[in-house]
């Protein structure tokens, strides 16, 4: 089957007594196998509930969803789809299961049966990698916010998921801890062709990815490339993104009469247009 996520014509209303609150309204969207998409839109735009639905926490109210070819409104694939796409939840403290760190990491492994050796092998490296290694024995409960939202993110690594959903998953971390763990979920996308779906505030952030989705009260108001995103700038307005100021060094440039092409997205690329 083509594509990893594929939302035909998907409603999600919550209730609340007999009211239906609205939160997405005829999505339509194929995420292909290996890309990196930045999803982005106001607080109560429909970002956790689009995530929720791709993992199947959440069914439709109406349409489909497809998550890794398997319908998620089919109860016995539920469990296959969690194992293949990794949430990780803006609140960390809402996915930690385990009475110590390591044990936290190995809670997801240990229901699949993975033998002692390997688990202990896997949770080594996620500890390391996340620089949790020191923790390992702790309480989680004892842990700092950001050390709570890199443990969160290791339980997920460790099943190696297919695709990983991060819902504003670095925002307790500091600049430097944000910008370690999105290389970090950057190289599991080039390396190793997990599918990337980073929801975020931040334009930055978005830039990286290879397509960018905008929600607004539920409806997709945008599909495209960061530079297509960068070149609509009613909208950039409307949402109160300002330009990250590369992109307006660039813009500047430009209106001095220096051919800096519109894809122009980093340093090392504005430094080769002006000097080539
Ligand atoms: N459990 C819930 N019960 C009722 N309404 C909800 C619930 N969760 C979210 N909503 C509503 O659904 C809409 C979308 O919310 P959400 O998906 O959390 O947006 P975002 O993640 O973009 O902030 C909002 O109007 C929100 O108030
Ligand atoms: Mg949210």
């Amino acid at each position: 089957m083509r594509g990893i996520f594929i939302l035909h014509n998907v409603e999600y209303y919550y209730t609340r007594g007999s009211v239906k609150i609205p939160a997405l309204r005829g999505i339509d969207l194929t995420v292909d196998h290996g890309d990196f998409v930045a999803l982005m839109g106001s607080n109560g735009s429909g970002k956790t509930t689009l995530a929720y639905l791709l993992n199947a926490i959440l069914k439709p109210s109406r349409g489909r969803v497809f998550s890794c070819g398997c319908p998620t409104d089919e109860k016995d694939k539920i469990l296959e789809i969690r194992g293949r796409v990794g949430l990780v939840m803006q609140n960390p403290d809402s996915q930690i299961v385990g009475p110590t760190v390591e044990d936290d990491i190995a809670f997801g492994l240990e229901n699949l049966g993975v033998k002692r050796e390997k688990m202990i092998r896997i949770v080594t490296e996620v500890m390391d990698r996340l620089h949790l290694s020191h923790l390992a024995g702790r309480e989680p409960h004892l842990l700092s916010q950001g050390e709570k939202q890199r443990l969160a993110l290791a339980g997920v690594l460790a099943m190696e998921p297919q695709a990983i959903i991060s819902d504003e998953a670095t925002s307790y971390l500091d600049p430097a801890g944000r910008r370690d763990v999105l290389d970090y979920l950057v190289g599991l996308n080039r390396e190793k062709g997990v599918t990337l779906i980073h929801i975020t505030h931040k334009l930055e952030e978005a830039l990286l990815a290879k397509r960018v989705l905008v929600l607004r009260e539920g409806n997709l108001i945008f599909d495209g490339s960061p530079g297509k995103l960068l070149r609509e700038e009613a909208l950039l307005r409307d949402m109160g993104w300002s330009l990250p100021p590369l992109i307006r060094l660039a813009k500047l440039l430009r209106e001095k009469g220096i051919p800096v092409p519109p894809t122009v997205l980093s340093p090392k690329e504005l430094v080769e247009a002006i000097c080539p």
